[in-house]
């Protein structure tokens, strides 16, 4: 073990009963993207993501494929791992619920639970959706058109009665609030917070987990007949992947509990009601944060596979590079609210911010380098004050995009990043280095040796959104040095460094045609 502190964090896992879209790798982007930064920043990462492989949806989804559920669940997983290579995605792990270590894991929180007296046996009667994997009270229930009910998501329910554990929710009424009361940053954003507590407010049943009326899950241990309700066992996945049962094992030492659960706006109630009640059950300690992220609309639509207009994260990659879709994704909207994705959006926003913003700030000062001062990082002379202005902003946005990451603000962190490339972008125009080529040529010198400095300041902090376009302007820098101990003045680059003749980094898009559309 290093002395290093430890962040974990985790994407939920992902329902195999579909290809990933665009939803899917939002999600994971963003988890992604605090991977990175506190890796850069010093610390032990433990990133999570994986698959939830169980329950009647992929039963029945299977069936559908004509599958055997086991090998339906083998290929729609692998195309979410693939995923996450095509998105450059630094997960530590893949996890699938249908690992032998998993069942171990949730088997033995459920005996933990049990032990302690929080589940006993009934019958269960009421509403389930398959499609949430959900039970439903009465109250909640919509009609449609024809008189058939349906989740107040939309999705359609069905009547169960079948013999059923249950675990007793209701006792943790208490116990929740004061655990929001005490730590209001448990769930963010803020207006989530609230929802979460007036739905605990309104009351909580017990819960029924275990389901008899099919087989595809983890067994209930001693109750034969009984299948795990399939979120008490996709929960348990962020305890499996540190080795629980064994809470002596240095993962589990190391990084439990987890530091912030990514989850979407529709998940929010598994995640910061059940989900804590469990632990509380169990003596565990709790996540420090639930974070509940919005959803996108595709050109003002809902994104559904009935209307066709599901984005295909791949097909984003495809035309756009895949620093781009992750750029536009986390720059466009603020992390927690709604989104609209629109070609158009994303065109304006990425050729601005990018191909014309850092891109055309370090194609022409590298140009400039190159041509004017022997291909090498220019020595330089004594710093003005807008030679110390720029920098010493650019050291100190540091600590504004830490503390945009620590709340999960990452269209506010990436604004801080770019105001500093808008500021060297001033600053050129200022100092006319062009000029100074005849009037004074030393100054020119030290004016191209500071942008470049900033430059690379601004490349490392960009790193976690953009790695690859980072590491490249970085690379023709001949910087190795990547990590935010690197940020400040104090580092400065190397007078010499040589530099090749430098290559656009961000290519620019045309606008979708309007018929296209
Ligand atoms: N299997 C459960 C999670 C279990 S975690 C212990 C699940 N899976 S899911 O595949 O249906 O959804 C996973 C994530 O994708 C959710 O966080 C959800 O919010 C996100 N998205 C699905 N569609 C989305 C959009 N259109 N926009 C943004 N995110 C959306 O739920």
């Amino acid at each position: 073990m290093t002395g290093r502190p430890s962040y974990y964090v985790t994407t939920p896992i992902y329902y195999v009963n579909d290809k990933p879209h665009i939803g899917h790798a939002y999600t994971t982007l963003a988890a992604d993207v605090l991977a990175r930064f506190k890796r850069l920043d010093g610390y032990d990462v433990m990133f999570l993501t994986g698959t939830d492989e169980h329950g009647q949806k992929i039963e029945r989804s299977a069936e559908k494929a004509g599958l055997d559920p086991q090998t339906f669940c083998d290929q729609v997983s692998t195309k979410f791992k693939d995923l996450t290579a095509a998105m450059n995605f630094s997960n530590d792990q893949f996890i699938r619920t249908t690992e032998e270590r998993h069942k171990k894991s949730v088997q033995h929180l459920w005996s933990v639970l049990e032990e302690k007296g929080f589940i006993y046996e009934d019958r269960y009667s009421g509403w389930y959706s398959v499609r949430d994997e959900a039970f439903y009270a009465e109250s909640e229930l919509v009609e449609g058109e024809g008189g058939e009910k349906f989740a107040p998501t939309g999705a359609p329910v069905e009547w169960v009665e079948e013999p059923s554990y249950f675990f007793k929710l209701s006792a943790f009424e208490d116990k929740l609030l004061e655990l929001y009361e005490n730590n209001p940053d448990f769930v963010m954003p803020k207006s989530r917070l609230n929802e979460v507590k007036s739905f605990v407010k309104g009351g909580l049943e017990d819960l029924s987990v275990s389901r008899t009326t099919f087989t595809w899950g983890v067994p209930v241990p001693g109750a034969d007949g009984h299948i795990m309700y399939v979120w008490i066992d996709a929960l348990a996945n962020y305890l499996t992947a540190l080795g629980y049962p064994d809470e002596q094992g240095a993962d589990y030492q190391k990084f439990w509990p987890a530091d912030v659960h990514i989850v979407g706006k529709d998940i929010l109630r598994f995640h910061a009601v059940y989900w804590p009640a469990f632990l509380m059950a169990a003596e565990l300690p709790l996540p420090k944060r639930v974070f509940a992220h919005g959803w996108w609309t595709n050109e003002g639509q809902k994104i559904s596979k009935s209307l066709g207009n599901v984005i295909d994260p791949y097909e984003l990659i495809e035309s756009y590079g895949i620093d781009a879709t992750r750029f536009f994704l986390l720059r466009e909207v603020p992390f927690g609210n709604d989104g609209d994705f629109s070609r158009r959006a994303f065109v304006l926003r990425c050729n601005a911010d990018l191909s014309n913003g850092l891109g055309n700030l370090s194609q022409r000062t590298l140009s400039m380098i190159h041509k004017n001062c022997d291909a090498k990082i220019p020595p330089y002379g004594e710093l003005t004050n807008d030679d110390n202005e720029l920098l010493s902003n650019i050291e100190k946005s540091l600590e504004q995009v830490r503390e945009h990451m620590e709340r999960q603000a990452f269209h506010l962190a990436l604004e801080a990043i770019w105001s500093q490339a808008s500021a060297a972008d001033s600053y050129i125009s200022v100092q006319e280095p062009w000029k100074l080529k005849k009037t004074d040529p030393e100054r020119m010198n030290t004016v191209l040796y500071v942008l470049a400095d900033a430059i690379r300041q601004i490349a490392i902090l960009a790193q976690p959104v953009i790695p690859d376009s980072a590491a490249k302007l970085l690379a023709q820098m001949g910087i190795e040095d990547r990590g935010f101990d690197q940020i400040g003045q104090a580092n400065h680059m190397l007078p010499g460094t040589p530099i090749p003749k430098p290559e656009g980094v961000f290519p620019r898009f045309d606008l979708p045609e309007e018929d296209n559309e």
